[in-house]
């Protein structure tokens, strides 16, 4: 069989990449459902882009690359196709979009777009093998415990990232870019939560608060959550991205206050408090009893001096913790790095070393903050591919 494009991996990326592409082009993907990600994203409603959208918001080798297919197929293109499609939405936080209903909407708009532009689709098809001639790609395909071989002109990795392996998630678009001698940025998990020692924060777990979590290259003011095994919550996730192992983050445990001059007006109205009555005025009573022994908040707020308020505060306003690690790909909502972006082209993602090859959505090395901007890029990139076919 031949076609003349052949997209490997029917989720974001790879369905807005076909409805562009337009006919001849054949999609197949080895799970049973399309979109699987989109279905459970955004807690099944899909925070399909964000309001802010933009380069700033992205982790990459290369910070520039993202920017051209972001600028020609926008949050509001997006947006557009979503009206059209008569699906209601709402704008959350942070100018995250949501549906109104749910996130199985985004998946059956696309697979519209792409019975629209006569696309087909194989599900529950296995990719055997690859391999790329004069004449382009032989890929060797098993479905319905059939060997199928099917040629095509172009080949689009869109299998995505290593995130949750239980969905499916596999390493194929890296293995394949490896095969045609495409360079890697090493994958690693992103968007985690951070795990600890085993019990350090286990009477806290369940406690949620609006943190500043940050390091030397970002900081995220969002709730921070704590879980029998360690850190979440959105600050948490965001931060994770920048994070490296055996670094420390700084966590703000009252963002926009100052501490310091909560203890000092203590101090000067209520003098025989306990400091740590004070500082439960404004941060949750649990979270103050754990850190009561660290600060020795001992005696009275009036015997504390100024040298001590302001110790005290600092050490709550720049909360030093180092991670054990990281919950890994189990819960990981993005893969870290992948295909370079030194070997493709930002405005087609074609691997200019091999012509007829491209690479999109997670597997290549772009990765999106928290809040609908993974989802952009892959409609920014997949429509910056389709339309380049
Ligand atoms: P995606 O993973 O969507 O698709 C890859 C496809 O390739 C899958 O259909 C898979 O089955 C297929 N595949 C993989 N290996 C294969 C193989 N060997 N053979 C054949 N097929 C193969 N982002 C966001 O912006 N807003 C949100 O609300 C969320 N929420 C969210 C929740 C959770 C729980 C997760 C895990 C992730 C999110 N994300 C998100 C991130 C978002 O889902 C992700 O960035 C995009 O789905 C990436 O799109 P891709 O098309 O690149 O990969």
């Amino acid at each position: 069989m031949f076609v003349e494009t052949l997209i490997l991996g029917a989720g974001a990326a790879g369905m807005m990449c076909a409805a562009h592409a337009g006919p001849g082009t054949l999609v197949v993907d080895h799970a049973k459902a399309p979109g699987e990600k989109i279905r459970i994203s955004g807690g099944g409603r899909c925070n399909f882009t964000n309001m802010g959208v933009e380069p700033g918001c992205f982790l990459s080798e290369n910070p520039h690359f993202c920017k051209s297919a972001l600028a020609r197929y926008t949050q509001w293109d997006f947006l557009d196709l979503v009206q059209r499609h008569g699906i209601a939405w709402h704008e959350k936080t942070l100018g995250q979009l949501f549906c109104d209903g749910k996130a199985t909407q985004i998946v059956a708009m696309l697979m519209r777009e792409m019975q629209d532009a006569g696309v087909e689709l194989w599900l529950q098809t296995a990719v055997l093998s690859v391999e790329h001639g004069p004449d382009g790609f032989t890929v060797r395909l098993e479905r319905e415990g059939r060997e199928v071989v099917v040629r095509a002109r172009r080949l689009v990795l869109a299998t995505g990232g290593r995130s949750i392996p239980k969905m499916g998630a596999t390493g194929l678009a890296y293995d394949i870019s490896r095969q045609f001698g495409l360079e890697l940025v090493t994958p690693r998990p992103g968007l985690v939560p951070f795990t600890f020692p085993e019990g350090r924060f286990a009477e806290l777990a369940g406690l949620a608060l609006p943190v500043r979590a940050g390091n030397g290259l970002a900081g995220f003011d969002e709730a921070m959550l704590f879980t029998h095994r360690g850190l979440s919550g959105p600050a948490v996730l965001q931060i994770s991205s920048y994070w490296h192992e055996g670094e420390a983050v700084q966590v703000d445990l009252a963002p926009g206050q100052d501490l310091g001059a909560v203890l000092r007006a203590a101090r000067s109205t209520r003098g025989r408090q306990a400091p740590a009555t004070a500082l439960a005025q404004v941060l949750p009573q649990k979270l103050v009893a754990h850190l009561a022994g660290a600060l020795k908040l001992d005696g009275n707020v009036a015997d504390l001096s100024d040298a001590r308020i302001d110790a005290i505060a600092a050490a709550l306003h720049r909360w030093e913790l180092v991670p054990q690690g990281t919950e890994g790909y189990r819960t990981a909502e993005v893969t870290l790095g992948g295909i370079s972006t030194a070997a493709l082209s930002s405005k087609t993602m074609e691997a200019a070393a091999v012509p007829g090859l491209y690479a999109i959505g997670e597997a290549v090395d772009v990765t999106g903050w928290l809040g609908g901007y993974n989802f952009q890029w892959a409609w920014s990139s997949g429509a910056a591919c389709g339309r380049a076919i």
